[in-house]
Protein backbone atom coordinates (compact mmCIF):
# COMPACT_ATOMS: atom_id res chain seq x y z
CA UNK A 1 0.00 0.00 0.00
CA UNK A 2 1.04 3.66 -0.94
CA UNK A 3 2.05 5.30 2.41
CA UNK A 4 1.10 8.85 2.67
CA UNK A 5 2.31 11.11 5.51
CA UNK A 6 -0.93 11.26 7.44
CA UNK A 7 -1.37 12.09 11.24
CA UNK A 8 -5.85 12.67 11.74
CA UNK A 9 -6.09 15.71 13.29
CA UNK A 10 -7.10 16.24 17.29
CA UNK A 11 -8.11 12.43 17.07
CA UNK A 12 -7.86 12.31 20.79
CA UNK A 13 -10.51 14.53 21.20
CA UNK A 14 -12.67 12.68 18.87
CA UNK A 15 -12.40 9.72 20.28
CA UNK A 16 -13.73 11.27 23.99
CA UNK A 17 -16.43 12.94 22.43
CA UNK A 18 -17.51 10.18 20.15
CA UNK A 19 -16.88 7.30 23.12
CA UNK A 20 -16.98 4.63 20.60
CA UNK A 21 -18.40 1.44 21.94
CA UNK A 22 -19.52 -2.03 20.50
CA UNK A 23 -22.73 -2.32 19.01
CA UNK A 24 -22.49 1.29 17.91
CA UNK A 25 -23.02 2.75 14.39
CA UNK A 26 -20.73 5.74 12.88
CA UNK A 27 -20.78 7.78 10.32
CA UNK A 28 -17.58 9.29 8.82
CA UNK A 29 -18.50 11.62 6.29
CA UNK A 30 -14.58 12.38 5.24
CA UNK A 31 -13.30 9.07 5.53
CA UNK A 32 -10.26 10.12 3.86
CA UNK A 33 -6.97 8.01 4.48
CA UNK A 34 -9.40 5.94 6.77
CA UNK A 35 -7.20 7.26 9.63
CA UNK A 36 -10.17 8.67 11.76
CA UNK A 37 -12.15 5.60 11.17
CA UNK A 38 -9.71 2.99 11.77
CA UNK A 39 -9.55 4.30 15.59
CA UNK A 40 -13.10 4.49 15.30
CA UNK A 41 -13.60 1.29 14.63
CA UNK A 42 -10.67 -0.47 16.84
CA UNK A 43 -12.34 1.65 19.96
CA UNK A 44 -15.86 -0.33 18.83
CA UNK A 45 -14.92 -3.83 19.04
CA UNK A 46 -15.64 -6.32 18.29
CA UNK A 47 -19.49 -5.14 16.74
CA UNK A 48 -19.18 -1.45 15.96
CA UNK A 49 -20.01 -0.64 12.36
CA UNK A 50 -18.75 2.45 10.14
CA UNK A 51 -20.09 4.10 7.34
CA UNK A 52 -17.15 5.92 5.81
CA UNK A 53 -17.98 8.27 2.93
CA UNK A 54 -15.83 10.32 0.73
CA UNK A 55 -16.57 11.96 -2.22
CA UNK A 56 -12.77 10.86 -3.36
CA UNK A 57 -12.26 7.93 -5.39
CA UNK A 58 -8.58 7.69 -4.51
CA UNK A 59 -9.35 7.94 -0.97
CA UNK A 60 -11.63 5.45 -0.83
CA UNK A 61 -9.17 3.00 -2.28
CA UNK A 62 -6.42 4.16 0.41
CA UNK A 63 -9.32 3.90 3.16
CA UNK A 64 -10.47 0.18 1.97
CA UNK A 65 -7.50 -1.21 1.85
CA UNK A 66 -6.41 0.12 5.81
CA UNK A 67 -9.89 -0.62 7.28
CA UNK A 68 -10.05 -4.54 5.10
CA UNK A 69 -9.18 -6.19 8.99
CA UNK A 70 -12.49 -4.99 9.96
CA UNK A 71 -14.51 -6.66 7.31
CA UNK A 72 -18.56 -6.19 7.40
CA UNK A 73 -17.78 -3.29 9.87
CA UNK A 74 -16.64 -1.26 7.72
CA UNK A 75 -19.04 0.30 4.78
CA UNK A 76 -17.18 2.69 2.45
CA UNK A 77 -18.96 4.28 0.11
CA UNK A 78 -18.00 7.20 -2.96
CA UNK A 79 -20.51 10.38 -1.96
CA UNK A 80 -20.88 13.52 -0.79
CA UNK A 81 -22.32 15.69 2.27
CA UNK A 82 -25.44 16.14 0.42
CA UNK A 83 -25.83 12.51 -0.54
CA UNK A 84 -26.02 11.96 3.33
CA UNK A 85 -29.88 10.41 3.70
CA UNK A 86 -29.67 8.33 0.68
CA UNK A 87 -26.15 6.30 1.60
CA UNK A 88 -27.76 5.74 5.34
CA UNK A 89 -30.69 4.49 3.66
CA UNK A 90 -28.46 2.51 1.20
CA UNK A 91 -26.54 1.07 4.12
CA UNK A 92 -29.45 0.26 6.29
CA UNK A 93 -28.64 2.94 9.13
CA UNK A 94 -31.01 5.70 9.63
CA UNK A 95 -29.79 6.46 12.67
CA UNK A 96 -26.28 6.58 14.12
CA UNK A 97 -24.42 7.03 17.43
CA UNK A 98 -21.43 9.40 16.36
CA UNK A 99 -21.36 11.55 13.04
CA UNK A 100 -17.76 13.00 11.96
CA UNK A 101 -16.90 15.36 9.33
CA UNK A 102 -13.12 16.48 9.17
CA UNK A 103 -13.41 19.13 6.38
CA UNK A 104 -11.04 19.85 3.86
CA UNK A 105 -8.31 18.39 1.99
CA UNK A 106 -6.63 14.96 2.66
CA UNK A 107 -2.40 14.21 2.40
CA UNK A 108 -3.17 12.02 -0.59
CA UNK A 109 -5.07 14.93 -2.98
CA UNK A 110 -1.92 17.02 -1.85
CA UNK A 111 0.47 14.66 -2.51
CA UNK A 112 -0.69 13.45 -5.93
CA UNK A 113 0.50 16.23 -8.34
CA UNK A 114 -1.87 14.85 -11.16
CA UNK A 115 -4.98 15.92 -8.94
CA UNK A 116 -3.71 19.98 -8.89
CA UNK A 117 -4.19 20.69 -5.34
CA UNK A 118 -0.02 21.17 -4.25
CA UNK A 119 1.31 24.90 -4.61
CA UNK A 120 4.83 22.87 -4.88
CA UNK A 121 3.93 20.34 -6.94
CA UNK A 122 3.48 20.96 -10.93
CA UNK A 123 -0.02 19.41 -11.66
CA UNK A 124 -2.69 20.59 -14.16
CA UNK A 125 -5.70 22.66 -13.01
CA UNK A 126 -7.53 20.51 -11.97
CA UNK A 127 -8.56 20.44 -8.09
CA UNK A 128 -11.78 17.93 -8.31
CA UNK A 129 -12.68 16.00 -5.16
CA UNK A 130 -14.27 13.96 -7.41
CA UNK A 131 -13.26 13.84 -10.89
CA UNK A 132 -16.41 12.20 -12.20
CA UNK A 133 -18.28 14.99 -11.88
CA UNK A 134 -18.07 18.81 -11.92
CA UNK A 135 -15.71 21.64 -13.79
CA UNK A 136 -12.40 21.74 -13.31
CA UNK A 137 -10.39 24.91 -11.92
CA UNK A 138 -9.37 25.63 -15.60
CA UNK A 139 -12.79 25.04 -17.24
CA UNK A 140 -14.35 27.09 -14.29
CA UNK A 141 -11.69 30.02 -14.53
CA UNK A 142 -12.28 30.03 -18.23
CA UNK A 143 -16.34 31.10 -17.49
CA UNK A 144 -16.02 33.36 -14.44
CA UNK A 145 -16.25 36.60 -14.83
CA UNK A 146 -13.50 38.64 -13.09
CA UNK A 147 -16.03 40.78 -10.19
CA UNK A 148 -16.90 36.85 -9.51
CA UNK A 149 -13.94 35.56 -8.79
CA UNK A 150 -12.51 38.91 -6.86
CA UNK A 151 -15.20 38.05 -4.65
CA UNK A 152 -15.31 34.43 -4.29
CA UNK A 153 -11.48 34.72 -3.24
CA UNK A 154 -12.34 37.44 -0.72
CA UNK A 155 -14.92 34.92 0.53
CA UNK A 156 -13.54 31.75 0.78
CA UNK A 157 -9.91 32.50 1.06
CA UNK A 158 -9.69 35.72 3.05
CA UNK A 159 -7.39 36.74 0.14
CA UNK A 160 -5.99 40.46 0.64
CA UNK A 161 -6.71 42.26 -2.72
CA UNK A 162 -8.72 40.07 -4.37
CA UNK A 163 -9.34 42.02 -7.40
CA UNK A 164 -5.83 42.39 -8.21
CA UNK A 165 -5.34 38.20 -8.27
CA UNK A 166 -8.53 37.82 -9.74
CA UNK A 167 -7.10 40.33 -12.90
CA UNK A 168 -3.54 38.32 -12.87
CA UNK A 169 -4.73 35.08 -13.07
CA UNK A 170 -7.58 35.61 -15.56
CA UNK A 171 -4.99 37.70 -17.30
CA UNK A 172 -2.43 35.00 -17.13
CA UNK A 173 -4.91 32.28 -18.29
CA UNK A 174 -5.75 34.17 -21.34
CA UNK A 175 -2.03 34.85 -22.30
CA UNK A 176 -1.72 31.07 -22.03
CA UNK A 177 0.87 31.11 -19.00
CA UNK A 178 -1.28 29.92 -16.69
CA UNK A 179 -0.51 26.33 -17.48
CA UNK A 180 -0.51 24.60 -13.99
CA UNK A 181 -0.14 24.55 -10.41
CA UNK A 182 2.89 26.21 -10.49
CA UNK A 183 2.00 29.01 -12.19
CA UNK A 184 -0.39 29.37 -10.33
CA UNK A 185 1.15 29.75 -7.04
CA UNK A 186 3.63 32.12 -8.98
CA UNK A 187 0.31 34.31 -9.54
CA UNK A 188 -1.03 33.70 -6.05
CA UNK A 189 2.27 34.90 -4.85
CA UNK A 190 2.95 38.16 -6.21
CA UNK A 191 3.50 40.88 -3.55
CA UNK A 192 3.09 38.50 -0.87
CA UNK A 193 5.17 37.86 1.67
CA UNK A 194 4.70 35.83 4.99
CA UNK A 195 4.66 32.62 7.26
CA UNK A 196 2.63 30.66 4.82
CA UNK A 197 3.40 30.06 1.34
CA UNK A 198 1.88 33.03 -0.27
CA UNK A 199 -0.10 31.75 -2.57
CA UNK A 200 -1.67 29.30 0.22
CA UNK A 201 -4.92 31.36 0.45
CA UNK A 202 -5.81 31.68 -2.90
CA UNK A 203 -5.35 27.75 -3.78
CA UNK A 204 -8.08 27.48 -0.75
CA UNK A 205 -10.47 29.50 -1.82
CA UNK A 206 -10.09 28.25 -5.37
CA UNK A 207 -10.81 24.89 -4.19
CA UNK A 208 -13.35 25.67 -2.04
CA UNK A 209 -15.25 26.81 -5.24
CA UNK A 210 -14.12 23.98 -7.80
CA UNK A 211 -15.44 21.91 -5.04
CA UNK A 212 -18.42 23.94 -3.72
CA UNK A 213 -17.32 23.31 -0.60
CA UNK A 214 -19.82 26.11 1.64
CA UNK A 215 -22.86 24.64 0.01
CA UNK A 216 -21.94 21.05 0.84
CA UNK A 217 -20.98 21.85 4.18
CA UNK A 218 -24.72 23.79 4.62
CA UNK A 219 -26.28 20.73 2.93
CA UNK A 220 -24.74 18.18 5.97
CA UNK A 221 -25.75 21.22 8.60
CA UNK A 222 -29.34 21.29 7.63
CA UNK A 223 -29.91 17.93 7.72
CA UNK A 224 -28.96 17.56 11.53
CA UNK A 225 -29.47 16.27 14.14
CA UNK A 226 -31.92 13.59 11.83
CA UNK A 227 -29.29 11.28 11.32
CA UNK A 228 -28.40 10.93 14.58
CA UNK A 229 -29.80 8.78 17.47
CA UNK A 230 -31.25 10.22 20.58
CA UNK A 231 -28.22 10.72 22.40
CA UNK A 232 -26.07 10.75 19.22
CA UNK A 233 -22.78 12.95 19.02
CA UNK A 234 -21.78 15.11 16.07
CA UNK A 235 -18.05 16.27 15.46
CA UNK A 236 -17.25 19.09 12.90
CA UNK A 237 -13.55 19.89 12.19
CA UNK A 238 -13.22 22.97 10.29
CA UNK A 239 -10.04 24.71 8.83
CA UNK A 240 -11.33 27.90 7.57
CA UNK A 241 -13.33 30.75 9.60
CA UNK A 242 -16.08 30.83 6.76
CA UNK A 243 -16.82 26.98 7.37
CA UNK A 244 -16.56 27.13 10.73
CA UNK A 245 -19.07 30.25 10.97
CA UNK A 246 -21.56 27.73 9.48
CA UNK A 247 -20.95 25.13 11.83
CA UNK A 248 -21.31 27.64 14.98
CA UNK A 249 -24.72 29.29 13.42
CA UNK A 250 -26.34 26.52 12.52
CA UNK A 251 -25.30 24.65 16.35
CA UNK A 252 -26.59 27.60 17.87
CA UNK A 253 -29.90 27.58 16.31
CA UNK A 254 -30.27 23.92 16.83
CA UNK A 255 -29.52 24.27 20.67
CA UNK A 256 -32.42 26.70 20.33
CA UNK A 257 -31.52 29.79 19.99
CA UNK A 258 -33.78 32.81 19.55
CA UNK A 259 -34.00 34.45 15.82
CA UNK A 260 -36.91 36.76 16.85
CA UNK A 261 -36.15 40.62 17.11
CA UNK A 262 -34.64 41.88 20.06
CA UNK A 263 -37.76 44.46 21.18
CA UNK A 264 -40.35 41.11 20.99
CA UNK A 265 -41.30 40.84 24.46
CA UNK A 266 -41.43 37.04 24.05
CA UNK A 267 -39.99 34.31 21.53
CA UNK A 268 -42.27 34.00 18.86
CA UNK A 269 -39.79 32.19 16.60
CA UNK A 270 -40.44 28.78 17.87
CA UNK A 271 -37.07 27.97 18.51
CA UNK A 272 -36.56 24.69 20.75
CA UNK A 273 -33.34 23.17 21.70
CA UNK A 274 -33.13 19.83 19.57
CA UNK A 275 -29.71 19.16 20.34
CA UNK A 276 -27.10 20.53 23.07
CA UNK A 277 -23.71 21.78 22.31
CA UNK A 278 -20.81 20.31 24.21
CA UNK A 279 -18.14 23.23 23.71
CA UNK A 280 -19.11 26.76 23.94
CA UNK A 281 -16.22 27.49 21.88
CA UNK A 282 -14.54 25.63 19.18
CA UNK A 283 -11.86 23.64 20.45
CA UNK A 284 -8.03 24.05 19.66
CA UNK A 285 -5.77 21.72 18.89
CA UNK A 286 -2.77 21.34 21.69
CA UNK A 287 0.31 23.21 20.61
CA UNK A 288 2.29 19.71 20.72
CA UNK A 289 0.06 18.39 18.35
CA UNK A 290 0.14 21.73 15.85
CA UNK A 291 4.23 21.19 16.61
CA UNK A 292 4.06 17.49 15.17
CA UNK A 293 1.26 18.09 12.51
CA UNK A 294 1.02 21.73 11.25
CA UNK A 295 -1.96 20.94 9.39
CA UNK A 296 -3.34 20.71 12.54
CA UNK A 297 -3.10 24.24 13.07
CA UNK A 298 -5.99 26.59 11.95
CA UNK A 299 -8.20 23.18 13.16
CA UNK A 300 -11.22 23.95 14.90
CA UNK A 301 -13.91 21.76 16.67
CA UNK A 302 -17.57 22.06 17.37
CA UNK A 303 -19.28 18.83 18.52
CA UNK A 304 -22.98 18.76 19.38
CA UNK A 305 -25.20 15.77 21.22
CA UNK A 306 -29.18 15.29 19.93
CA UNK A 307 -31.32 15.78 22.55
CA UNK A 308 -34.66 13.01 23.45
CA UNK A 309 -37.24 14.04 21.32
C1 LIG B 1 -9.10 16.05 5.85
S1 LIG B 1 -9.54 14.73 4.84
C2 LIG B 1 -10.12 13.53 5.98
C3 LIG B 1 -9.03 12.75 6.63
C4 LIG B 1 -9.57 11.63 7.50
N1 LIG B 1 -10.31 12.12 8.63
C5 LIG B 1 -8.44 10.74 7.98
O1 LIG B 1 -8.19 10.66 9.18
O2 LIG B 1 -7.79 10.11 7.15
C6 LIG B 1 -11.01 15.32 4.14
C7 LIG B 1 -11.67 14.37 3.16
O3 LIG B 1 -13.01 14.81 2.99
C8 LIG B 1 -13.40 14.62 1.66
N2 LIG B 1 -14.49 15.55 1.41
C9 LIG B 1 -14.44 16.90 1.42
N3 LIG B 1 -15.66 17.41 1.16
C10 LIG B 1 -16.50 16.36 1.03
C11 LIG B 1 -17.90 16.25 0.78
N4 LIG B 1 -18.69 17.31 0.60
N5 LIG B 1 -18.45 15.02 0.71
C12 LIG B 1 -17.67 13.92 0.89
N6 LIG B 1 -16.33 13.96 1.11
C13 LIG B 1 -15.76 15.17 1.19
C14 LIG B 1 -12.14 14.88 0.86
O4 LIG B 1 -12.20 14.21 -0.38
C15 LIG B 1 -11.04 14.34 1.78
O5 LIG B 1 -10.70 13.02 1.45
Amino acid sequence: MQQVEHQPVMLEQVLSILQPRSRGQYLDLTVGLGGHAESILERSSPRGRLLGIDRDAAALDYARRRLRRFGERARLVQGRFSELEEHLRAAGMDRVDGLLADLGVSSLQLQDASRGFSLQLDGPLDMRMDQRQGRSLEQLLRGIDGEELARLLGEYGDVRQPRRVSRRILEELAAGRLRGTLDLARVGAEGRAGRLHPATRVFQALRMLVNQELEELRALLQALPEPLRPGGRAVIISFHSAEDRLVKNRFADLAGRCRCPPHLPECRCGARARVRLLNRRARRPSPAEVAANPRARSARLRALERLAA
